[in-house]
């Protein structure tokens, strides 16, 4: 162990010989003149010998290290604020969460192709690394073909994790940095992702310019395309590729029914203001209620496509589909677009279901539904469609002004229907309608049209629009192949059923 520390000063400053100036006597007394400003040094000489220790060159050598060493240190932490300061100053940051819809579109937007070709940008540019977005589709669906299980693949490529830099224009450079967070959304355990664009202070004015390019870009992706989103890791995303609009005239409903959903929409979407002044919620809901395959999906999807809307899609019969993840997402409804809930039943059966201490597992109860339509989180502003194959099963509450305010039955093929979607199939051959009458007439024959007047012995059938486009497309451009394999075209029974569901519908498989 060394000597204890209060030895230490005399052992340093011994070896040196006594100074000049600490052998001086104090200066007399004055009592204008301050007092001494130093009386240790003055009074105690031999404690510090400071003359003594700056000529030592081995004490003086090191003071002289040690302050550069300050001196270094400071000069960096001045550079480092300094350099802080002047980015603040001169730079500006943009931070993009992915929750938000401009994430993708600004990583779509960087990925363009852009001119690079100057000295200065093929030097500064880079787009180091890049991820991509594989969709796979099989080619049977791509083009209504043989696809021998071909699949046909669309990449998409962004910008992957890190730095970049990209040129905006010339002179105008954008540094980006996609980073992943070690933070993560507690429901799904997905980390959070962050986009920073960093521009100069004096091209500021770019950014707006760059979402207004970039939200473009998402739209032309999207123009004559409906979006689809459906609730996946409990927020909304985007199904699949936008899908080709569907034209509302591919969907036959029963005549007028269709006209007038369309009319009471538009006039619904025309009349905003007078909701607004009059403080009611500008929110409108149907209910399309029938059995399967009548066309209840298929026209919601091509009225999104008519009012240039997407469809915000949720089936309430799904898993893990639960009162509060449906209550969160109706408030989070994407801009412009239809809420399509599918399966709307299921939210009642499963309120017979639940157990005596109230739990009634993951998913959807009749009142999460109502409190979803019209309660304190519902949001504003909202067209809602409201789909069932089992109008019986509803809550009575459901069919309420507010929670939905027209229902419209969606029903079994009716001739009108078979006669449209015959004109729709064959109208070109079928110049003379000959071919239509005789079509009609063999399902009446089949007691397709629910049974014949003059006929009882012909038993009361219905069949369903989706079993009538099955049945024409298989036989494309053949209207007498149509017309032979009509009977096709009656519902299938797999078991005796009760007297009281004759004429269900079954789709043939
Ligand atoms: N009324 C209709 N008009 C045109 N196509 C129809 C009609 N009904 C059913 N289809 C076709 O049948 C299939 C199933 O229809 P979908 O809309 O899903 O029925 P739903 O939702 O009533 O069960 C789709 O391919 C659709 O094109
Ligand atoms: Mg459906």
């Amino acid at each position: 162990m060394p000597a204890p520390n209060s030895q230490m000063p005399p052992a340093v400053g011994l070896p040196f010989p006594p100074s000049p100036q600490s052998a001086q006597s104090p200066p007399p007394y004055s009592p204008s003149a301050p007092p001494s400003t130093s009386p240790s040094t003055a009074a105690a000489p031999s404690f510090l010998p400071l003359d003594q220790l700056f000529t030592n060159p081995v004490f003086a050598g090191g003071l002289g290290l040690a302050s550069l060493g300050a001196a270094a240190a400071f000069g960096r932490r001045t550079l480092i604020q300094g350099t802080a300061l002047l980015r603040r100053q001169l730079l500006v940051n943009i931070e993009i969460s992915k929750r938000d819809p401009s994430y993708s579109w600004v990583l779509a937007w960087l990925a363009q192709p852009r001119d690079n070709s100057g000295f200065i940008a093929q030097r500064l540019t880079r787009l180091r690394s890049l991820s991509v977005t594989t969709t796979t589709k099989s080619l049977s669906k791509v083009a209504g073909e043989e696809g021998n299980g071909r699949t046909h693949a669309d990449f998409r490529v962004q910008p992957g994790f890190g730095h970049h830099i990209v040129r905006h224009k010339p002179g105008v450079y954008i540094a980006v940095n996609r980073e992943k967070a070690s933070t993560a959304t507690t429901a799904t355990g997905e980390p959070h992702e962050t986009l920073t664009l960093t521009l100069l202070w004096m091209h500021r004015h770019v950014l707006a310019e760059v979402f207004t390019q970039a939200h473009e870009l998402a739209q032309s992706f999207q123009q004559g395309k409906t979006v689809v989103y459906t609730a996946r890791n409990m927020q909304w995303t985007v199904l699949g590729k936008p899908r080709l609009k569907r034209p509302l005239g591919s969907v036959i409903l029963d005549e007028g029914v269709k006209e007038s959903l369309v009319a009471d929409v538009k006039e619904f979407m025309a009349a905003q203001e007078w909701y607004t002044e009059r403080g009611v919620p500008y929110r409108r809901g149907y209910l399309l209620y029938g059995p399967p395959g009548t066309g209840k999906t298929s026209f919601i999807q091509a009225l999104a496509g008519e009012l240039d809307y997407s469809v915000a899609m949720i089936n309430l019969s799904e898993m893990g589909m639960t009162d509060d993840l449906l209550a969160q997402l109706l408030t989070q409804l994407p801009e412009k677009s239809i809420l399509l809930l599918e399966d709307v039943d299921a939210a009642l059966v499963n309120r017979r279901q639940r157990d005596p201490d109230g739990y009634s597992g993951r998913s959807v109860t009749a009142s999460g539904l109502l409190n979803a339509l019209d309660g304190l989180a519902a949001g504003e502003d909202r067209i809602a469609f409201l789909t069932t194959n089992h109008i019986d099963k509803l809550d009575p509450a459901l069919i309420r002004p507010g929670r939905v305010d027209m229902m419209v039955r969606i029903g079994e093929a009716s001739r009108y229907q078979a006669g449209q979607m015959w004109d729709r199939y064959y109208g070109d051959v079928d110049t003379d309608h000959k071919g239509r009458e005789r079509f009609l007439e063999r399902l009446d024959g089949l007691g397709l049209f629910g049974g014949d007047q003059k006929d009882p012995a012909v038993p009361k059938r219905h069949t369903s629009t989706a079993a009538i486009q099955g049945l024409f497309q298989f036989h494309k451009g053949d209207m007498e192949g149509a017309i032979k394999m009509a009977e096709h075209l009656i519902p299938r029974t797999y078991e005796p059923e009760p007297p009281t569901v004759e004429g269900s519908i079954k789709s043939p498989a």
